[in-house]
C-alpha cells in the first residue's frame, strides 16, 4: 500500500512467512523484557491478532501488532496494540510514526472503540511515540514484564 512516506515506506498486513521477521525484530528489541520473541511468535500464529509490516522496497524494517478484539465490561470493544517495532539502524525515521497511524486505522475497520498497550516505564521513545498518537496514561502495573519491569498501561479512544 503507498503511504506518501519520505522514505518509501509501505505498509500491509504480514503472511505466515513472516513469522521469522517478527521473531528475529523482537529478540532485537524486546529480549531485555522477557522471551517476547517467542510470545509474539504466539500471538502473531493465534489467527486472533493482526500483524502489519513495513517494508522499504522489499525489506522488512519494521512491524506493529493488534491483538484480539474484545468487548470490555461496558461492552466498549477494546483491542490491545501489542507492539510497535523498527529496526534499530531505520530508528528516526517516522516508521513508527507510519506503523501507528496504519494500525490505527486497521483498529478502526475492525470497530475497535478504544486502544490499550503496554510500555515499559523507562521506554522514553516508546512513551513519547504513543503520547504523540493521542494516548493517555492509565496506571502503573508494577513488575508487568517477566524481566520485572514496571509497565505504563495507556489508552485511546479512537
Ligand atoms: C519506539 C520506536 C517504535 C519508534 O520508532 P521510530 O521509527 O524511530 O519512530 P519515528 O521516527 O516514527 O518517531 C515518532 C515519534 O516517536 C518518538 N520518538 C522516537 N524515537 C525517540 C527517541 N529516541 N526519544 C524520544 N522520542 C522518540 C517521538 O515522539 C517521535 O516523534 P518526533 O520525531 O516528531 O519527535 C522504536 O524506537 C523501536 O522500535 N523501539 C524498540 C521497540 C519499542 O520499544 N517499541 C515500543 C513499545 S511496544
Amino acid at each position: 500500500m503507498r503511504t506518501g512516506h519520505k522514505h518509501g515506506v509501505t505498509v500491509r498486513p504480514a503472511r505466515g512467512v513472516d513469522a521469522d521477521y517478527v521473531r528475529y525484530l523482537s529478540k532485537e528489541v524486546f529480549q531485555q523484557y522477557g522471551p517476547y520473541d517467542e510470545m509474539l511468535v504466539g500471538w502473531f500464529g493465534s489467527g486472533t491478532a493482526v500483524t502489519l509490516l513495513a517494508l522499504m522496497g522489499k525489506r522488512a524494517v519494521g512491524f506493529a501488532m493488534l491483538g484480539r478484539v474484545e468487548p470490555a465490561w461496558d461492552d466498549v470493544q477494546v483491542s490491545e496494540l501489542l507492539a510497535v517495532a523498527v529496526e534499530p539502524e531505520k530508528w528516526k525515521l517516522s516508521i513508527g510514526d507510519l506503523l501507528m497511524k496504519e494500525v490505527e486505522r486497521w483498529a478502526k475497520g475492525l470497530r475497535v472503540e478504544t486502544l490499550v498497550l503496554h510500555t515499559s516505564v523507562d521506554n522514553l521513545p516508546g512513551r513519547k511515540l504513543f503520547e504523540k498518537h493521542g494516548f493517555s496514561a492509565l496506571k502503573v502495573k508494577k513488575g508487568f514484564y517477566p524481566e520485572g519491569q514496571d509497565a505504563l498501561m495507556m489508552y485511546k479512544n479512537i
